[in-house]
């Protein structure tokens, strides 16, 4: 060996170490950040831990993962129910198998339902998610829930852009759902009354529309959502939520003189992920002080609590039941956990 190259072995030695060094680091962080978001997903998803929550929850029903109205149900056996919309279907059972006859599916895709653990987060359109920041980490949960007509365009930084669901009824349908939603969103009627169900049908077989009276909104005429993204929520969803976490008296038909109050969509879709999701986050709940009725109530638009006045909705006994899902733990609120989205944004964004 020449004196030469004696001296030249110091200086690749270094450079072959640098290189192994650079290395060990990048497998040490893609380690680090794998394992930790295996762990992380398994802490979040032990399924002992949806089960001793739903247990937890005393609603004394088993979870239902099957989450909407199937042809086969009306086709094959008899749908017995004995209560009429919105807890039931008696009375409605021709015109919605009617309905379900022009659609194409009646599941979730495949890719959802076959996820090992679901993280769910539903997005309420409440004030408060408003300068929250959370898009990201909203965006990044399996399934994003979202209800009536709340729009993601220009709100993005605070609610994402991603819909995996959209709970709503005719009066909160947008006509072009194309322009809030994703291509592949599954557009989940919730049927309140048999007029909704009528109002799809007359869209679904371009008839002629014959709706108008009836609804606290006249609905759209024409909505250019296709087949194949459309859905109906099991009834059965509504009743439950009502008994089970409302508590509130099934009458139907209401009592003359008493308007009866029903489930507002968001509560009922957070009772809706807590039976097909493992893990339940929610973003954007709760209404202000309702004594204050200059206090807007959206992330978006100018309604005020003026306009929930006279609604079909007992805000305070949904504040109520929405605080004891979320002191269970069966329930986590973004909006009030700075532990999860202050002091640890990153943590968020990896772990779904
Ligand atoms: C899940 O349940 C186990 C056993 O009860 C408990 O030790 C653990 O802390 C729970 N994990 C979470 C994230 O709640
Ligand atoms: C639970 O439901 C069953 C039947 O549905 C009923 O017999 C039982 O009394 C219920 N228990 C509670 C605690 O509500
Ligand atoms: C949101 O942030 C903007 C700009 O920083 C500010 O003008 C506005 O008052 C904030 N709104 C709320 C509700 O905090
Ligand atoms: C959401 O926003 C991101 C970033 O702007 C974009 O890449 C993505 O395509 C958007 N997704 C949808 C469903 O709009
Ligand atoms: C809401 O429910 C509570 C408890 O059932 C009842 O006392 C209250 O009067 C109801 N409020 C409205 C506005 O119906």
């Amino acid at each position: 060996m020449s004196l030469k190259t004696m001296k030249k072995w110091p200086r690749v030695l270094v450079l072959v170490l640098l290189l192994c060094g650079l290395f060990y680091y990048f497998y040490l962080y893609i380690f680090i950040k794998s394992s930790n978001k295996a762990v992380l997903v398994k802490t979040l998803c032990d399924s002992r831990n949806i089960s001793q929550k739903w247990e937890s929850l005393n609603f004394n029903v088993s979870r239902s993962e099957k989450l909407f109205l199937n042809l086969e149900d009306f086709f094959w056996q008899l749908y017995l129910s004995k209560l009429s919309l919105p807890y039931g279907v008696k009375g409605s059972e021709l015109f919605l198998a009617k309905v379900l006859a022009a659609m194409t599916s009646y599941d979730m895709p495949g890719k959802i339902k076959n996820l090992p653990c679901r993280s769910c987060v539903v997005v309420g359109n409440g004030f408060v998610i408003k300068n929250s920041s959370l898009g990201n980490a909203i965006n990044n949960y399996d399934i994003v829930i979202r209800l009536n007509n709340a729009p993601v365009r220009g709100y993005e930084d605070d609610v994402g852009n991603k819909t995996t669901m959209r709970l709503f009824y005719p009066e909160s349908a947008s006509f072009d759902p194309g322009l809030q939603n994703d291509p592949g969103t599954l557009m989940v009627l919730v049927p309140f009354k048999q007029k909704d169900v009528i109002w799809l049908k007359e869209i679904l077989y371009n008839e002629k529309r014959t709706l108008r009276k009836g609804f606290w909104k006249i609905p759209p005429q024409i909505w250019l959502a296709k087949p194949s993204q459309i859905r109906i929520l099991d009834p059965y969803f509504m009743h439950q939520t009502a008994s089970r976490v409302l508590h509130l008296p099934i009458n139907t038909p209401a009592k003359r003189n008493k308007i009866s109050s029903h489930p507002t969509t968001g509560i009922l879709a957070i009772y809706v992920a807590l039976n097909f999701c493992d893990v339940v986050h929610i973003a954007g709940f709760g209404y202000p002080d309702s004594k204050n009725i200059k206090y807007p109530i959206h992330y978006y638009g100018h309604d005020t609590m003026k306009s929930m006045k006279n609604s079909y909705h007992n805000l305070s006994t949904e504040a109520k039941a929405l605080k004891r899902l979320e002191d269970s733990g069966a329930v986590v609120n973004l909006c009030r956990s700075p532990v999860l989205t202050k002091a640890q944004p990153k943590l968020l964004y990896t772990v779904f």
